[in-house]
């Protein structure tokens, strides 16, 4: 009798290909299936796996599964997922599972799953990261869906994913959108994560002056400390890298584009309201990028004056690393507070302690210091912000002289910083008892009678402004 396969994969491109790799590696039996079937001869050519059962149809690679049949897409978000797993539905049985791996946006893995559902089939939204290096040798892996489907799917892919101190990175996030969600919330950190880091090599390179050998030894020190973590590695490792030409970074253009799901963070900080400005001021940086031709035009329009900062480099170089680091934490402080919003209005039970866990090995923004936010979590429990833990809230007070002074610096250097002064900003703002809002409220009822609260007693109150100033 011929063997069945485990688990199936359709979509075999770069990361379809390298998580297939990984599973056969892993000792399962791996049905491939693309819809360009020619791609599925190439990878068999590439890789003859003896774990992999190649197919040329829908119906032979559904056929060729174990039941509960578990099949895994790994094809660009958006229609192309709803067409296979309409298409694969044709053969499914109730019970089977369909885990959609790509970038998918949350509400459609939300519909998908109810849709599925109504047919019997468990529909899985799971975020993958860590790029063609982690699904072939360990991704974090973010799965949400029905705890049932989690039960058959789970131990394959926590068998797959990264480990940290023998833990996977991968457990299970929450139903329908929820894992999909957590994957939007991890890209925009990844955005602010990269935005800062880029904007302390600005610093060091325009105001310290340093050049891109002292740059990778700076990295590569603070890659030996608390900023440990793959993208300052990888930052050290591009200062490094040279070609015929001379360094590779300095050959690149000053633009930078993106696939989306860092902006679908900022809307739904929008939309739930939550001040997520560090992480959309990595968002927003790469808009600006992209309007090179107007910077290059208003450069020449203004001369900035530079003022003289009296900083030597190693002074101003520690002041970046302690306000990288807060702007880093500043980063997951956000995350943290939209995914608990939108754990409150989707009723997702998120445990912030699993979540963090998924992030500390295989995917882009993984760090050292994860493993203070998750001891951080662990000890306060539901706390509303990680600024509010007591380690956080030590480095805070250690780190904040350095921060309030880099951004001085930056302000008298013309040098533009959005994500760490959000950070700067945010902190202040959350820190801030009485602030501003009064006014507003004041301003509101003035111009359109829109009421306000009182301090002292509950309910709505109007003041009539323009009777007493009269009409303008
Ligand atoms: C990951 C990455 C991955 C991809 C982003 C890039 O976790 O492995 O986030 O999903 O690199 O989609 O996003 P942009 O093209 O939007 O920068």
């Amino acid at each position: 009798m011929k063997k069945m396969a485990n688990i199936g994969v359709i979509g075999l491109k770069v990361m379809g290909r390298n998580l297939a790799l990984n599973l056969a590696d892993h000792g399962y039996r791996v049905a491939l299936y693309n819809r360009t079937v020619s791609v599925v001869d190439e990878v068999m050519a590439a890789h003859p796996h003896e774990n992999f059962v190649p197919t040329d149809s829908p119906a032979a690679f559904v056929n060729s599964l174990e039941k509960p049949r578990r099949i895994i897409l790994m094809v660009k978000a958006g229609a192309a997922v709803d067409a296979l797993a309409d298409t694969l539905c044709e053969y499914l049985e109730p019970g089977d599972i369909i885990m959609d791996g790509g970038n998918s946006f949350y509400k459609d893995t939300v519909r998908r799953t109810a849709h599925y559902a109504a047919r019997g089939i468990h529909f899985m939204g799971t975020g993958i990261s860590g790029g063609e290096e982690g699904a072939r040798f360990g991704p974090a892996i973010m799965p949400g869906g029905s705890p049932e489907a989690y039960a058959a799917m789970g131990p394959i892919l926590e068998d797959i994913a990264a480990k940290v101190a023998g833990e996977p990175c991968c457990n299970y996030v929450g139903p329908d959108g929820a894992g999909h969600y957590v994957k939007m919330v991890h890209n925009g950190i990844e955005y602010a994560d990269m935005q800062a880091i880029s904007e302390a090599y600005l610093l060091l390179k325009n105001v310290a002056g340093l050049n891109n050998e002292q740059l990778h030894e700076v990295f590569a020190e603070w890659n030996e400390g608390e900023l440990e973590s793959y993208l300052v590695e990888i930052t050290r490792d591009i200062f490094a890298t040279k070609d015929e030409e001379g360094y590779v970074l300095d050959t690149i253009l000053d633009v930078s584009r993106q696939k989306g799901t860092g902006k679908w963070t900022a809307l739904e900080a929008i939309e739930l309201g939550v001040d997520t400005s560090v992480l959309y001021s990595g968002l927003n940086a790469r808009y600006m990028s992209m309007f090179k031709a107007e910077r290059e035009q208003a450069a020449k329009q203004f001369d900035k004056k530079s003022y003289n900062i009296c900083l030597k480099p190693a002074e101003l170089t520690e002041m970046v690393r302690q306000s990288l680091y807060l702007t880093k934490i500043m980063c997951y402080a956000q995350g943290f507070a939209l995914l608990k919003a939108a754990g409150q209005a989707y009723g997702w039970d998120l445990n912030f302690v699993n979540v963090t866990k998924l992030f500390r090995g295989g995917c882009i923004i993984r760090a050292k210091f994860l493993q203070e936010i998750i001891e951080a979590f662990s000890e306060s429990g539901a706390v509303d912000n990680l600024m509010l833990t007591a380690y956080f809230g030590r480095k805070i007070e250690e780190y904040l002289p350095a921060l309030r002074q880099l951004i001085t610096v930056a302000s008298n250097t013309g040098t533009p910083i959005p994500a760490i002064m959000s950070a700067m900003t945010y902190f202040d703002a959350y820190t801030t008892a009485t602030g501003g809002a009064s006014l507003v409220q004041a301003q509101r009822d003035y111009f359109g009678a829109h009421t306000y609260e009182r301090k002292d007693r509950s309910g709505s109150f109007h003041f009539d402004w323009v009777a007493y100033h009269g009409n303008k």
